[in-house]
């Protein structure tokens, strides 16, 4: 099952996410019960959207449906391999439904994109409403003028009607959902979401989970008063692992060899509990223990993430590079934006717009302006009023590549053992900035505290006793009524 989808070895590394396949599964069960339930699952890059939507399909798939419960089908749309014009669009998302439903996810998929095999499909299932849409959707692409936007109309409606013909309902998980977007660069299109909105809530036997990794601009589409898709869906961060998931992907990943707890301690702390980082790292470990017979210490945790980080063949360095260059490709003014990246990476805690302007040499406003840029690709993260990379990985590797640091993929020991220490002092000056940041958190919600009670004095009375005066001759203390409470 699915085994072009989601290869048994994959499967096999599966780690936790219980929380989010719980909520799948309530999506379906509630769709049973004919209530709608969309859920967005927002990311950042390779944190483990689609293996959650991946997993939960086949275990969905694997399960019978409870007696007398409608069954629910999943289907699942890449929307990065879909074509994103309207007309190859509306095919290969028609094309989707239909392999899901009498596939099941068996076999591959990509027969299913071309109309022939859709007219044959529906010409066998016998139903002539099912089988009119697809005739419809022949006779549209063979218009002198295609009309786009009903194309889009008839493929965002299909499932509705085939579910609805055949006595089942659909959860479609659409992947890398901000692309739809892109159809709206069409001008006969308009805006795609509120199409996809209108038709939404005319249905009643499909629901959707949307998933993406360009988080701001999911965030557009699902958390903006704005945006069509406003309120509709349940929006999910997914985020890193914890410390005892991350040991067991690790475990999982290194097949058997033992891992003392320092070293999973070691290899959480250095990769924030990103499950990527973590699997690659664990398989370098595994490579260096096989070929050269060393124990999975906490040395070998880090030398695997320094050759994974830095050498151009390792894993982690390839993603990074790729997602520097894919964000920046899509922002201008490229070279400001740079410069405003190296400085964020180079500093070891988050920089306030004023530290930024200073060191950027340009007015606050331009400063600002920039850092939207970054925002709007998700390079640029604002937390408690300072800016910072949000992956601690990305920003680590950025700065060693501003530095131009790259390794051979077979370094010599020196300059990899010099590379280790260099960035275990990183890291050590990482988490020591982390604590102070955390204990000047602490201060400032104590002088919060100790304002709002100043406030709340207000010239009332308070029992004497309070103030340590005796019994005998405690009379109320009258309390002081400030002016002005502000932090110093
Ligand atoms: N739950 C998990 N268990 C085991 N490994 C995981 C898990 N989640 C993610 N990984 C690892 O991280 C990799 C990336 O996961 P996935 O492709 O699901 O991420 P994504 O968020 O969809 O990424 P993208 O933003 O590129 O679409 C996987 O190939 C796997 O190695
Ligand atoms: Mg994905």
């Amino acid at each position: 099952m699915l085994d072009y989808l989601y290869p048994v070895d994959e499967r096999a590394l599966f780690t936790d996410r219980d929380h989010y396949l719980g909520l799948l599964e309530l999506c379906c069960t509630e769709l049973q019960q004919d209530r709608r339930k969309h859920l967005a699952l927002l990311g950042l890059r390779r944190i483990g959207k689609t293996l959650i939507l991946k997993e939960f399909i086949l275990r969905w798939l694997q399960r019978p449906t409870a007696p007398g419960a409608p069954p629910v089908l999943p289907i699942y749309v890449d929307l990065k391999r879909l074509g994103l014009s309207p007309e190859s669009f509306a095919v290969e998302y028609v094309g989707s439904v239909l392999y899901w439903f009498l596939e099941k996810g068996q076999g591959r998929w990509d027969d299913y994109a071309r109309l022939p095999t859709l007219l044959r499909a529906a010409s066998t299932l016998g139903n002539p409403r099912v089988l009119d849409m697809v005739l419809e959707l022949d006779a549209d692409l063979r218009q002198q003028v295609i009309p786009q936007r009903r194309l889009l109309e008839l493929a965002f409606n299909f499932p509705e009607v085939l579910a609805r013909e055949q006595g089942v309902r659909f959860l479609i998980c659409i992947d890398e959902f901000q692309d739809l977007g892109l159809l709206s660069n069409f001008p006969q299109v308009g805006d795609v979401l509120d199409i996809f909105r209108a038709l939404l809530q005319t249905q009643s036997a499909v629901a959707y989970v949307a998933a993406g990794s360009a988080i701001s601009l999911m965030e557009g589409i699902f958390h903006q008063a704005r945006s069509p898709l406003f309120v509709h869906f349940r929006s999910e961060r997914v985020g890193p692992f914890g410390r005892a998931e991350s040991e067991e992907l690790a475990r999982k990943a290194l097949a058997g060899e033992a891992l003392p707890a320092a070293a999973a301690q070691t290899l959480y702390d250095w990769t924030h509990g990103h499950p990527f980082y973590i699997y690659a790292v664990a398989e370098r470990m595994r490579e260096l223990i096989l070929l050269s017979g060393r124990a999975a210490d906490a040395q070998l945790v880090r030398e695997a993430f320094v050759l994974e980080t830095l050498s151009s063949a390792g894993r982690i360095y390839n993603l990074c590079r790729y997602v520097i260059e894919e964000s920046m490709g899509q922002a201008r003014g490229q070279a400001l934006l740079r410069l405003l990246l190296q400085i964020l990476a180079e500093s070891e805690s988050p920089l306030t717009l004023t530290e930024i302007a200073h060191r950027l040499r340009r007015p606050a406003g331009a400063a600002r302006a920039l850092l939207n840029r970054l925002g709007q690709v998700d390079l640029v993260a604002q937390i408690d009023g300072a800016y910072d990379l949000p992956d601690p990985v990305l920003k680590i590797w950025l700065a060693y590549f501003h530095a131009g640091v790259e390794l051979l993929t077979v370094p010599r020991r020196e300059i990899l053992e010099g590379l280790v220490a260099d960035m275990a002092q990183r890291y050590q000056r990482l988490s020591s900035e982390l604590g102070l940041a955390k204990e000047s958190q602490a201060c400032r919600e104590l002088s919060r505290t100790v304002r709002e009670v100043m406030a709340a004095f207000d010239g009332r009375l308070a029992p004497g006793r309070l103030f340590g005066r005796t019994a005998s001759g405690a009379g109320a203390v009258q309390l002081p009524v400030f002016t002005r409470v502000a932090a110093y």
